[in-house]
């Protein structure tokens, strides 16, 4: 596949905290591990293929955490890529752990949020972490104890860049008035829009918006992807990309996938560009869902 038809750089750029500018088509590691995202994929050489191939494509913002695997995601993408090529953007995360395959446990602590910090720095193999993402608000920690750290080493330079998930507009607010938040990682597709006014919200305020989850789910969404996909000639994933990427200029998805053929496919959804009418239909997809 032609470098030049296929590349991240189509899809436009989104600045983070107006100091990273990254294309508007990120890559999202967590399904480079094991099942259950745990342990070790079952083809590392093809983890590897993955994250090169996603480079050669202009994808410059590369997701992951350290409870992948744990830890594997963030091994393979140092594996595959250090040393680093220029403005390429790593945003990792922490604050839930990952004990077993399917698992997930809280610890937003500040004493947690320090030694994993330097963890990823450790395995990622830098000196700094360009975005560091509360991976989610831990429910017996103080919201402000766990930005307040990150902040801390936001100061000692650790961290260059802070972002939020899985997180309320009130979550947001009340991060800001601690330190500048440059990104917010929450589920979100045409079919699935609770944080509709968070998205509005980040794009008031010029904050990148992440949907995790970008491809959507359900019997009803897979029809009406499915029947705009068959009339464009293009794939259903790649339509529900094209409609992320319309929603909003502050808008970076992050599909992720362990096949470099469907990395491809994802990656060149930047210059599919959806008709108004497509683009609303999709949108009515939740009041269709309702309604059945
Ligand atoms: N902040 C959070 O709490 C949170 C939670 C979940 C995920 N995330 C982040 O968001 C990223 C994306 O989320 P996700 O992985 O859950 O969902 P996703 O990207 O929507 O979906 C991934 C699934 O879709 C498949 N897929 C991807 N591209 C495809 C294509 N072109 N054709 C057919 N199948 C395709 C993948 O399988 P194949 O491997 O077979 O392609 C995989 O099973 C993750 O990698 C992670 O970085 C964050």
């Amino acid at each position: 596949m032609n470098n030049k038809d296929v590349s991240a750089r189509l899809a436009g750029q989104v600045s983070l905290g107006k100091e990273l500018p990254v294309n508007r088509l990120g890559f999202g590691a967590m399904r480079l591990t094991g099942e259950g995202i745990w342990g070790p994929p079952k083809d590392g050489k093809a983890a590897l293929a993955v994250l090169r191939r996603a480079v050669e494509l202009d994808v410059n913002f590369i997701d992951t955490a350290d409870s992948y695997g744990p830890y594997v995601s963030e091994e393979l993408i140092a594996e595959a890529l250090f040393p680093y090529p220029k403005g390429l953007v790593i945003a990792t995360k922490g604050g839930w752990n990952r004990p077993g395959p399917n698992q997930w446990t809280h610890d937003a602590t500040p004493d947690h949020l320090r030694k994993a910090v330097e963890g990823s720095l450790n395995r990622l193999r830098l000196d700094r972490i360009d975005v560091y993402q509360l991976h989610v608000p831990d429910p017996v920690v103080p919201f402000e104890a766990s930005v307040e750290t990150l902040a801390e080493l936001r100061n000692e330079g650790k961290i260059r860049l802070i972002g939020l998930s899985n997180v309320t507009q009130e979550h947001i607010e009340r991060a800001r008035k601690i330190v500048p938040i440059v990104s917010v990682q929450n589920r979100y597709s045409f079919a699935d829009r609770e944080w509709d006014y968070v998205v509005d919200y980040c794009e008031r305020n010029g904050i990148a918006f992440i949907p995790w989850f970008p491809l959507g789910a359900g019997r009803v969404a897979g029809e009406v992807l499915n029947e705009i996909a068959r009339a464009r000639k293009v794939t259903s994933k790649q339509v529900a990309l094209a409609w992320l990427l319309r929603r909003s200029p502050i808008m970076l998805p992050i599909p992720g996938t362990s096949s470099v053929e469907h990395l491809e496919e994802n990656v060149a959804a930047a210059t599919f560009h959806l008709t108004d009418d497509e683009y609303e239909r999709l949108a009515e997809v939740p009041e269709l869902v309702a309604s059945r």
